[in-house]
């Protein structure tokens, strides 16, 4: 049963100039959510994109460093570069990485709006639950700065909180309007028209619903 409650993707109520702020605040509680909730789709965006050893990874909104410490694993000799806004999130990230026990990674704040990365140099770009908190004029943005620093054919790995299509999924929507706080600020958003828009290829989507929170995986490419 599709949910009927429908925020609209212009509802983001948290602004950007308190993302860090939010975040800093989440963040000691923040594995327990990101494990209970949005374990499955992350890791299936881990397996979907192909990590091959050797490759120049970039991870946007990086939090805690769930997905990043895998990501370090499977390319120990490449380059894998984590960034995100918040300074509470990167401390847990960096003491995560502590325990993969090697050196090939840097983790810094930076925003996904500005990226201070090199045009054309990225094979993988990670990217989870970020865009479910952005304005429709961000994300326009944010995909402007992934185009830019993919390569021609790079892979880019997104995954949000996406509208719910199974049955219990409303509860989330509920809770948002009543406490975005709560919530990170994120609501169910469907990225793949903005990715075509913005000139991506979009390969597949894929929906999970862990806990009842709804997840879309979606993995396009950089098209010529
Ligand atoms: C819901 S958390 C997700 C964290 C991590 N990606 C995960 O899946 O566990 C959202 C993260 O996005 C970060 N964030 C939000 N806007 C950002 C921006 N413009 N640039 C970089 N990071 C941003 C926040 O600081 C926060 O760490």
């Amino acid at each position: 049963m599709n949910c009927k409650l429908t925020i609209q993707e212009s509802d983001a109520r948290i602004p950007q100039s308190k993302i860090a702020g939010v975040y800093d605040l989440n963040a000691p509680v923040y594995d327990i959510w990101g494990t209970l909730t949005e374990s499955n789709a992350r890791q299936r965006a881990i397996d979907l994109a192909g990590i091959t050893d050797g490759l120049n990874i970039l991870e946007v909104a990086v939090g805690t460093g769930l997905a990043f410490h895998e990501i370090v694993k499977r390319n120990p000799n490449g380059s894998n570069t984590g960034i995100d806004l918040s300074e509470g999130m990167l401390s847990r990230a960096r003491k995560r990485l502590q325990g993969v026990g090697m050196a090939n990674y840097t983790l810094s704040i930076a925003s996904a709006l500005d990226l201070p990365v090199k045009s054309s140099s990225v094979d993988i770009l990670f990217n989870n639950y970020m865009f479910d908190l952005m304005t429709p004029e961000n994300i326009d943005r944010a995909l402007e700065e992934f185009k830019r620093v993919l390569k021609l054919g790079g892979r880019l790995v997104l995954v949000n909180m996406t509208k719910g299509e199974k049955h219990g999924s409303c509860i989330y929507e509920r809770i948002y309007r009543m406490f975005p706080a709560l919530m990170g600020g994120c609501r169910g958003v469907v990225l793949s028209g903005s990715l075509e828009l913005q000139g991506f290829t979009v390969v597949s989507r894929e929906y999970y619903q862990q806990m009842l929170f709804p997840s879309e995986v979606v993995m396009a490419t950089k098209a010529a």
